[in-house]
């Protein structure tokens, strides 16, 4: 879609990752300034220098300084923050186990960053939102926080902890000009899930095909059309939607397929 994001200041945090990229790209195409946030900081370099008037932070989702330090170069820079997208985030992609013997190290490594960390960075930005009296936050959920998958437990809570904080969030920041909605991708191909889905031969691995199956679409999504979604929660033609879960699944958590 189009919209008119001119003279919008957007923060992305996770953008130097597939969906990050993909919405930094977007949203400067449709006249965004983008500050493009990350752990990595020369993939966020690489992605800013990749967009007219951008700007690379790095920053931890985990560290309060390192927020606050990002969203005040933000500020300096632009003068404001209209909208953020909380999209840094992990999973297990090896060695997911059930939740008897689920790694301490790992709960905490992937609740520290998926939701922690999203709690970090938006009271951060809320400071020149709040102050301003206008702003959005977006944040990227995923359907497992919807629909729990196995041997993922630390992800389906983190994100199932999004979705209802971003509703306790809407609540109230709606009285200070903040809307605040989450987005569930589906399947995703990015250079993360690249490994589930492709064998190290490069073949489709058989047991993706049969999870495939599952999904309506029968094919996960590109990093294009979750961006599309967040282009959509950015945009001026969204002025009355808050507190909501934008599926981006292809269908799967519409039911059963049998
Ligand atoms: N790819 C999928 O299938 C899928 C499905 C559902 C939800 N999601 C969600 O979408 C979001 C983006 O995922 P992606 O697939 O683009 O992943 P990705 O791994 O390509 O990108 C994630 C980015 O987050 C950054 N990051 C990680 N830890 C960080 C930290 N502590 N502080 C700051 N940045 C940090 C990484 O450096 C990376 O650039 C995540 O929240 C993910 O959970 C992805």
């Amino acid at each position: 879609m189009r919209a008119d994001l001119s003279g919008q200041v957007i923060f992305v945090t996770g953008g130097a990752g597939g969906i990050g990229r993909a919405t930094s790209h977007l949203l400067a195409a449709n006249g965004a300034s983008v500050v493009v946030a990350d752990i990595n900081e020369d993939g966020a370099r690489a992605v800013a220098g990749e967009l007219p008037g951008a700007i690379a932070v790095r920053m931890d989702v985990r560290n309060p300084e390192d927020a606050e330090r990002a969203v005040q170069a933000a500020v300096a820079k632009f003068g404001k923050i209209d909208v953020l997208v909380n999209n840094a985030g992990v999973n297990t992609f090896k060695d997911r186990v059930e939740i008897d013997r689920f790694p301490k190290e790992e709960w905490h490594r992937i609740v520290g960053i998926d939701l922690d960390g999203l709690y970090v960075v938006s009271q951060a930005a809320l400071q020149p939102m709040v102050a301003q009296g206008h702003g959005r936050i977006i944040n990227i959920a995923s359907v497992v926080g919807v629909t729990a998958l196995r041997l993922q437990c630390a992800f389906a809570a983190a994100k199932a902890g999004i979705i209802h904080l971003t509703r306790a969030m809407a609540l109230e920041l709606g009285s200070k000009g903040i809307l605040v909605n989450s987005l569930a991708p589906g399947s995703v191909l990015t250079e993360g899930t690249r490994q589930l889905f492709y064998g190290e031969d490069g073949s489709f691995r058989a047991q993706m095909a049969g999870f495939m199956n599952h999904i309506p679409l029968g094919r996960p999504a590109y990093v294009e059309e979750i961006a599309e979604g967040i282009l959509f929660l950015s945009a001026p033609q969204n002025s009355y939607m808050t507190g909501h879960l934008l599926m981006v699944d292809g269908g799967w958590t519409a039911g059963y397929m049998f």
